[in-house]
């Protein structure tokens, strides 16, 4: 990836927020009613909210133009047929079906896809895709590529999932019980990295050769298309554009939420091949979102997505916005803080368990670091490690680690300027000089599911000489 200084993004700013700068007495009062659960917080108590990149991008002029066009007719809008043909061209499926959002796809795809005692293969479901799979009452099984396990390794495709892993076990005794291989572009599980097309390909390969679905989670097609133009020999040619539309021809059909790349604050979609899955979804569609010419989504909503769906797979602004994690990178790795290699796109993650030896896996390394960015910069982020991730027993004691303890900074699109990104890198510079300082913590409360939303927790006693901070 290029580290040209030069790579302004192509729009200028014309509508602002104001965000809030607190007093380091109020964000430690902020926190602490927060259950030190950033979760809790307030958006009016947070400086920069790196929390998710999840419908927080900005829109555009033209998107805003588009909206006021909105059809809102019950059925048969015009905004209907433009977001369809729109995504029919993207993407060459013939069957589109809109839902609010990428969970309520993933529950209508898999609701008619999947049977309770089968097995949905992936290269790392995102949290609601694995619980959705879950309510089906299948198993979601992650084979990630190898190179994913090395955080350091710079290999270009860490996204990939491991296709000696996913023939041995179509091939093998539980082949039978696969009933869905769906690829995550770009992994958002693990460190935002991109999947190669040959990964795709043959990954479908398989499937077919077994006659199991194959489908795209593509909440991040667009930035996929741009890394695989950037890493991936006989890409560099094709216009982002181009690349994703052969992914998604490589597929069965494709699970979006378009929050994400759709750059709108809301949507998502399902688009697919076959006339009886199509049916099937449909009529759970009607049923549970609305009419199939909406799904939930106002026309002023399909409106935006149409245009944004133009101009998320524009070059410059995936060059501008790539260009601009990987310095926020750099400037990370400058100051002492290391990153999951290569960057990717709409994330970097955090090597919190590296920077902070002093605390073990029990104490949380990730959600202390995050809690901290929080105290000395009101900057927002998610933990990825053993709160998030880790086994507990009743007495909500750590039992199994996760594998790493990571913090998620995820980059809201057209939101932060460099200069935004030049705060976080120096809160993140004081924290390195003295990662000592920062406590660990404890549970307090924690629900049976989906940990990490409401979790309280309390901070741990400073160690030993350690200023508390
Ligand atoms: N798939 C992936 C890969 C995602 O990252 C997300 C959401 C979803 C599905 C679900 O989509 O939120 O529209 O229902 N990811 C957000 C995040 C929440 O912060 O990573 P949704």
């Amino acid at each position: 990836m290029s580290l040209d200084p030069i790579t302004p993004p192509p729009y200028r700013i014309k509508v602002v927020e104001p965000i809030p700068f607190l007093s380091a007495d109020e964000r430690r009062q902020a926190l602490a009613e927060a259950g030190y659960n950033p979760f809790n917080l307030r958006a009016d108590q947070i400086t920069i909210d790196l929390l998710s990149d999840s419908g927080t991008g900005a829109t555009s002029a033209a998107q805003e133009a588009a909206a006021a066009l909105g059809d809102e007719s019950y059925a048969g809008a015009r905004s209907w047929f433009r977001f369809r043909d729109e995504v029919r061209d993207l993407t060459g499926y013939p069957h589109i079906l809109p839902v609010h959002q990428g969970r309520a796809g993933e529950r209508i795809l898999f609701g008619s896809l999947l049977k309770a005692g089968q097995i949905c293969v992936s290269n790392t479901h995102f949290d609601t895709t694995h619980a959705n799979v879950r309510l089906t009452g299948a198993e979601p099984r992650d084979l990630p590529c190898p190179e994913a396990a090395d955080l350091d390794s710079r290999a270009p495709f860490k996204g990939n999932i491991d296709l000696v892993a996913l023939d041995r076990l179509l091939s093998g005794p539980e082949g039978h019980r696969v009933g869905l291989v769906l690829m995550t572009i770009t992994n958002n599980g693990l460190g935002a990295q991109p999947v190669s097309m040959a990964n795709i390909e043959a990954a479908g390969r398989l499937c077919r050769r077994h006659g199991v679905p194959f489908f795209l989670d593509a909440a991040r097609f667009a930035e996929n298309a741009w890394l695989v133009r950037e890493r991936e020999p006989g890409y560099g040619h094709r216009s982002p554009r181009q690349i994703a539309t052969r992914a998604f021809q490589l597929a069965d059909g494709c699970v979006v939420s378009l929050k994400k790349d759709g750059l709108t604050a809301i949507g998502g979609l399902i688009a697919l091949r076959d006339d009886a899955l199509h049916g099937a979804c449909e009529a759970n569609l009607i049923a549970t979102e609305g009419f199939s010419t909406y799904g939930g989504l106002a026309g002023h909503d399909l409106e935006r997505l149409a245009q944004g769906l133009r101009e998320v797979v524009d070059p410059a602004y995936l060059r501008s916005r790539a260009a601009s994690t990987a310095r926020l990178a750099q400037m990370i790795n400058d100051v002492g803080v290391d990153t999951v290699q290569p960057a990717g796109i709409h994330a970097l993650y955090l090597n919190a368990g590296r920077l902070l030896p002093h605390l073990s896996p029990r104490e949380f390394p990730g959600h202390s670091l995050g809690c901290q960015l929080y105290l000395d910069g009101g900057i927002r982020c998610a933990e990825l490690g053993s709160l998030y991730l880790g086994g507990m027993d009743d007495q909500n004691q750590l039992v199994t680690p996760a594998p790493f303890e990571l913090v998620r900074l995820a980059i809201p699109r057209r939101v932060y300027t460099d200069a935004h990104f030049e705060y976080v890198a120096t809160v993140l510079a004081g924290i390195a000089k003295a990662p000592e300082r920062v406590r660990g913590y404890r549970i307090l409360s924690s629900p049976p599911l989906l940990r990490h939303f409401k979790v309280r927790l309390e901070p741990l006693p400073a160690g030993p000489g350690v200023t508390s901070a």
